[in-house]
């Protein structure tokens, strides 16, 4: 074995040089490094000192010598990543004119204004990160139409307005989408329903109104739906009965009503389901199958009445579950105990009378345990101090 790795390299060495590795490294065009110093000279404060690099020297080439800046093997420029630089200054229009650029991250920073309409030229794009930034106006529409765009996130900005119907009109790649943390109104558009590729979108933390869209769950792979701190209202369970592929659905701080959609907890890649602050009400369901996936269930701070029922017992994978502030009755199910992975269980203020089951002691993770405002009588049986928790009666 002792000469086998050098064996390996000899084997291997003719393939390097055959095929060139690493590959010759072309310099920019001298169009494209004006571009870039159009964008240096958009930017008017660089704490950092990020952009020193980009000089105009004929003898520095944006590829091997700009900081933040990537080129493909013909000396392209294919990504400008620049994360937490502290940079203060708007978006150049001149970045349209890079025939080749794919992924544009200004993640953290101070830019301002707009995102410039000629940005609908860059047909390669493929990543537009702009999140937490001091961007304003519209959500420009016309990123809908970028042939390559993936993945596209503005969250954490200053847009307003609505949430423009033609971004969703064509999506021909969109995988994901944020426009969360924002000041956007209005409905959520139909035209999502377009977008056959979409796995999930973020609009939490907005002022958006009206209904969930019937379609919501047309792209059959939608996994990710985050649509918390806004005023959408109206019924959730009809939409969202068709939605097979979530993993994680957060509705919390909301006005929906009607009942809340358990018929999700039965699907197979569920992690993560927050339906609370919200009117929803009607009985505990009785839960015949539960995902095994699920870890995080929260219907806190919502109308729903019943029992809880011994059927909570089958969501297996349970680690957190929040059913506090509603209006349930019953008793604590013995089989609650079964679920060996809970760590925090918050049921106060609600109805439930009767002993605490000693069967809660079974649950040897439990870290945190809320029964306050409960009508509740005998002892707390000896069994819990099996579990390590802050108890809150
Ligand atoms: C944008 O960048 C941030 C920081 O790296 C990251 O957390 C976020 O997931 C990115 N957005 C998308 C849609 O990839
Ligand atoms: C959000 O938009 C409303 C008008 O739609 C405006 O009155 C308000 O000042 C904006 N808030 C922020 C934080 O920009
Ligand atoms: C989210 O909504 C809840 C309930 O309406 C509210 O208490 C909380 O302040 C909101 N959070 C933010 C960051 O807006
Ligand atoms: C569940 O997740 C797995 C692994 O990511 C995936 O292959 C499968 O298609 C998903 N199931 C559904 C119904 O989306
Ligand atoms: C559910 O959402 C609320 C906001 O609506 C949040 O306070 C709570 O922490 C979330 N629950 C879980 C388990 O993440």
């Amino acid at each position: 074995m002792r000469g086998f790795p050098s064996l390996l390299l000899l084997l291997l060495l003719p393939l390097f040089l055959l095929r060139g590795y690493p590959p010759p490294a072309e310099a920019a065009t001298v169009a494209e490094k004006e571009i870039l110093l159009q964008f240096k000279s958009a930017v008017s404060q660089d704490p950092l000192g990020r952009l020193s690099s980009w000089t105009s020297s004929p003898t520095s080439d944006p590829c091997r010598h700009f900081a933040g800046v990537t080129c493909g093997a013909s000396g392209d420029i294919e990504k400008i990543l620049f994360h937490g630089a502290g940079l203060v200054g708007t978006l150049p229009p001149a970045l349209s004119g890079l025939p080749s650029l794919q992924i544009l991250s200004l993640v953290d920073n101070r830019f301002s204004g707009g995102i410039p309409p000629q940005y609908a030229g860059i047909a390669t794009l493929h990543k537009l990160n702009l999140s937490r930034n001091a961007l304003s106006g519209a959500v420009p529409g016309f990123l809908g139409d970028l042939p390559s765009l993936r993945l596209l996130d503005l969250s954490g900005n200053s847009f307003s307005g609505v949430i423009p119907p033609a971004l969703f009109r064509r999506c021909f790649r969109l995988r994901f989408v944020s426009l969360a943390r924002n000041n956007l109104s209005g409905a959520i558009p139909n035209s999502i329903g377009n977008c056959a590729g979409l796995e999930g979108f973020d609009f939490s933390f907005n002022g958006l109104s009206g209904g969930l869209p019937e379609e919501i769950c047309r792209p059959p792979g939608m996994a990710f739906v985050s649509l918390t701190n806004n005023s959408l209202s109206g019924t959730v369970a009809d939409k969202v009965s068709s939605c097979r592929s979530l993993e994680f659905l957060h509705l919390g701080s909301n006005l929906f009503d009607g009942s809340p959609p358990f018929d999700l907890l039965a699907l197979t890649n569920l992690t993560y389901f927050n339906s609370s602050f919200n009117n929803f009400r009607g009985d505990f369901p009785a839960i015949g199958t539960c995902g095994e996936k699920l870890a995080y269930l929260d219907v806190s701070g919502n109308g729903l009445t019943g029992a809880i029922g011994p059927g909570i017992a089958k969501c297996r994978g349970l680690r957190s579950l929040s059913l506090e502030s509603n209006r349930l009755g019953g008793s604590i199910p013995p089989e609650i105990g079964d679920l060996s992975s809970l760590s925090v269980l918050r049921l106060g203020n609600n109805e439930i009378r009767g002993r605490i089951p000693p069967e809660v002691g079974k649950m040897e993770f439990l870290m945190y345990l809320d029964l306050h405002n409960l009508q509740l009588s005998g002892e707390v049986p000896s069994t819990i101090t099996n579990c390590r928790f802050l108890l809150q009666l």
